[in-house]
C-alpha cells in the first residue's frame, strides 16, 4: 500500500478534488485498505466523424475520424470495451453542412438518434465519453448517449480531439447533462497532433488510476 497511500497523482490532476483517503480507495477498486485493487472495469463510448474536416487552417479528407483514431490509441494503452456511437442520420461528408447542422442541433438542443442497442452498463466503473469539438462544446449526440444509458454512480472521464478550442466547453457539458456524476479531469489533444499524442494520452491515463507509474 505505500504507494496507494500518498496519492500524489489525484490531487495534482484534480481527479478527486480534495476526495478522501476512502473515495481514493473507492476510486482504486479497494473496499477496504490493505485489500489488492481491483481494476477498473471501462468503457471506452466515442462519435467521430470521418469525411472533409478542418486540418491546419485549410480542409483534408479523412478516412477515419481523429476521435476515433485517439480512442484506438487510449485501446491499445488500457484494457477497456470500445463503443464507437454513431448518428441514425449520418452527418455529411462535406464540412459546412456539418457545421450548419450541428448549429442547429445545438441551438434547438436536439438528440440526434444513435443508431443501434446501446450497451447495459451494469458492471463498469468507468465510462470514457470522447467526441471531436463542436462549435466549441460537445456534439448533440453526446447528449443523446448519457441520455440513453444509465450513467448513475460512474466516473466520466472526457475526451476531445478539436482544432483550436481544447476542452472548449466541454466538460461544462457534462457536469451539466451529469450532474450527479464525477467527472473526471478531460483529455484534449489537437487532431493534427493526435499520431504524436501518446505521452499526453499516458499521463491522462495516470492521472485516472487507469495506468501505472
Ligand atoms: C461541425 C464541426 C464543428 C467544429 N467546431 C470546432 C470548434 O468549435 N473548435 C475547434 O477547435 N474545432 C472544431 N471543429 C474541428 C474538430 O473538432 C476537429 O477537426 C476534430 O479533430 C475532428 O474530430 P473527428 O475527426 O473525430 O470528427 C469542428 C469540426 C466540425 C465538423
Amino acid at each position: 500500500m505505500t504507494e496507494r497511500t500518498a496519492y500524489p497523482h489525484l490531487g495534482r490532476r484534480g481527479v478527486l478534488h480534495g476526495g478522501t483517503a476512502a473515495a481514493a480507495l473507492d476510486l482504486l477498486g479497494c473496499s477496504e485498505p490493505g485489500e489488492p485493487a481491483k481494476p477498473k472495469k471501462v468503457l471506452l463510448a466515442y462519435f467521430s466523424r470521418a469525411g472533409e474536416n478542418y486540418f491546419n487552417g485549410g480542409r483534408t479528407k479523412l478516412e477515419v475520424g481523429k476521435t476515433a483514431v485517439l480512442a484506438r490509441m487510449i485501446a491499445e494503452l488500457v484494457d477497456v470495451d470500445r463503443l464507437e456511437i454513431r448518428a441514425a442520420d449520418p452527418y455529411p461528408e462535406a464540412y459546412d453542412p456539418t457545421v450548419a447542422r450541428n448549429k442547429r442541433e445545438q441551438e434547438t438542443d436536439e438528440r440526434p438518434p444513435i443508431v443501434g442497442a446501446l450497451p447495459d452498463l451494469a458492471g463498469y466503473d468507468t465510462v470514457m465519453l470522447g467526441s471531436p469539438i463542436w462549435n466549441v462544446r460537445a456534439p448533440m449526440i453526446m447528449r443523446t448517449f448519457v441520455e440513453s444509458v444509465d450513467l448513475a454512480g460512474r466516473t466520466v472521464l472526457p475526451f476531445v480531439t478539436y482544432a483550436v478550442s481544447g476542452l472548449g466547453g466541454i466538460v461544462d457539458d457534462y457536469r451539466e447533462w451529469l450532474p450527479d456524476n464525477t467527472i473526471g479531469e478531460g483529455l484534449s489533444v489537437r487532431g493534427e497532433d493526435v499520431a504524436g499524442a501518446r505521452p499526453d494520452v499516458e499521463e491522462w491515463l495516470r492521472a485516472a488510476i487507469l495506468l501505472g507509474r
